[in-house]
């Protein structure tokens, strides 16, 4: 399908008179894909029984991001002419792989304020996660049982906690406000002379909120505990800096920041130094310094596509949103979070109808690994918000392409379809009424 789509904007852009606008497109292959007239086989297709005639507008950033086409042309000569091995020592090709590789860690490096030496490439932050929380309990585990995380963590953080309590370690979940944030106290009084591990996520997925990562790192060094945090949905959004949050690991993924699927990065602290037990064996150690080599064609790309600072404007689609409802919730704290990821709750509305209705928009209800459940999501569980409510939370992921069009487009949809569910709504009725349904006393049958 790339190939296909490669080829016909390639043909497109050559068949082209050649103008300076068109010159400029064909000096960049991925911006002429970008720019290239949806094809035919664009115009109506049927997925799952809908028949969909035109592309949703994405509004679903935290689940993933388009590579930025500044980044896929970064990438292309090392799929292309480019394609040696970098533990290639005896060639141009592995000398060439070799030195793309080394300039997208020293990127990376650049953006946490780190040393490339404490960069790793893995094939995301699902493995990073892995590496931290499984790989430093098991190296240092003769002394260190016990690790203290939140209950709002991305899935993969919770169950290499859950595999670990498998194997005989302690876990600590500790529980977040109604805003999401955790309370700085309960994380000072659970952590203990066998703790060997605080992992506290930097932005949630789910809900944007950002945790006080500086407080936290100062409790760790207090008790001379590591930090690892779950930087996925920070990086590129909000100023990430390893000594002023003071972290041993770090986890970050390509494919959230506008870079490429499959790569991820981690960083783990040379001073002092924090040890890990390899979860893989053959490809990936600190020491050996040996990086999957799958990972270097699309780490090239890396480095240039995590630019800090570029936030999605989630404050127009709020109030865009609130300007036509009532009762519009916005999960977790509205002061600490990253205006990119809105979560919204919806009052008297029901939330797969909402979902459905909403099929010119593609959002998610909740993360994109829990959105297949139709149990309510258990962060937003964590943050106390009622059954009802959590069930037609939609979480707004707005990027740096996104434009105020699509964004005023979003409201429009959702205040429609919000609007018509209400009109089907007797609850709403009744509290347009004046009613207060919480008194109702239903009877069972
Ligand atoms: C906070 C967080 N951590 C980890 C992950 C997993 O990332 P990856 O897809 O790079 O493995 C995600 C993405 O779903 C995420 O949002």
């Amino acid at each position: 399908m790339a190939t296909k789509l490669l080829a016909s904007a390639l043909r497109q852009t050559l068949n082209k008179k050649t103008t300076s606008s068109s010159l400029h497109r064909c000096l960049s292959t991925a911006a002429a894909l970008t720019t290239a007239p949806p094809s035919q086989n664009d115009e109506a297709m049927t997925i799952k029984g809908l028949k969909i005639s035109a592309r949703p507008l994405y509004l679903d950033m935290q689940a993933t991001s388009p590579v930025d086409p500044r980044v896929l042309d970064a990438m292309l000569p090392y799929y292309l002419a480019r394609y040696g091995n970098p533990h290639s020592r005896t060639h141009l090709y592995g000398w060439e792989s070799d030195q793309a590789v080394e300039t997208a860690r020293s990127q990376i490096a650049d953006l946490i304020g780190a040393s490339p030496k404490e960069i790793v490439f893995t094939s995301g932050a699902t493995e990073s996660n892995n590496i931290s929380v499984k790989g430093v309990m098991k190296f240092y585990k003769e002394k260190k049982r016990h690790v203290v995380t939140t209950q709002t963590e991305h899935k993969c953080v919770l169950d290499s906690c859950r595999h670990l309590q498998q194997e005989g370690f302690e876990v600590t979940y500790l529980p977040v406000g109604n805003d999401g944030i955790v309370d700085l106290e309960k994380l000072r009084g659970s952590i203990r002379p066998d703790t060997g591990l605080v992992s506290v996520m930097a932005v949630n997925n789910e809900i944007g909120v950002i945790q006080p990562m500086e407080e936290i790192g100062k409790i760790c060094r207090e008790f001379n505990v590591p930090f690892h945090t779950d930087a996925a949905q920070a990086l590129g959004k909000i100023p990430v800096d390893v000594d002023r949050w003071n972290v041993s690991l770090m986890s970050l993924s390509g494919h959230k920041i506008y870079g490429p699927k499959g790569v991820g990065a981690l960083y783990m602290r040379r001073r002092p130094r924090i040890r890990v037990e390899a979860q893989m064996n053959g490809g990936w150690t600190r020491e050996g310094d040996k990086e999957r080599d799958s990972a270097y064609a699309i780490s090239g790309g890396n480095g240039r596509g995590m630019r800090a600072g570029e936030e999605g404007d989630g404050e127009r689609l709020l109030n865009g949103v609130r300007a036509k409802l009532d009762g519009v919730v916005v999960n977790g704290s509205v002061e600490r979070r990253y205006a990119g990821n809105l979560n919204l709750s919806f009052a008297y509305v029901e939330g797969e109808s909402l979902l459905m209705g909403l099929k010119d928009v593609a959002v998610s209800s909740g993360s994109a690994c829990t959105s297949a459940s139709l149990e309510p999501s258990y962060v937003l569980r964590a943050l106390g918000v009622d059954e009802d409510m959590a069930h037609t939370s939609i979480r707004f992921g707005i990027g740096r392409f996104t434009t105020e069009e699509e964004i005023d487009r979003a409201v429009e949809l959702t205040v429609q379809q919000v609007d018509k569910l209400r009109e089907m709504s007797p609850l709403y009725e009744m509290v347009k009424e004046g009613i207060d349904i919480k008194q109702i006393q239903w009877s069972q049958h």
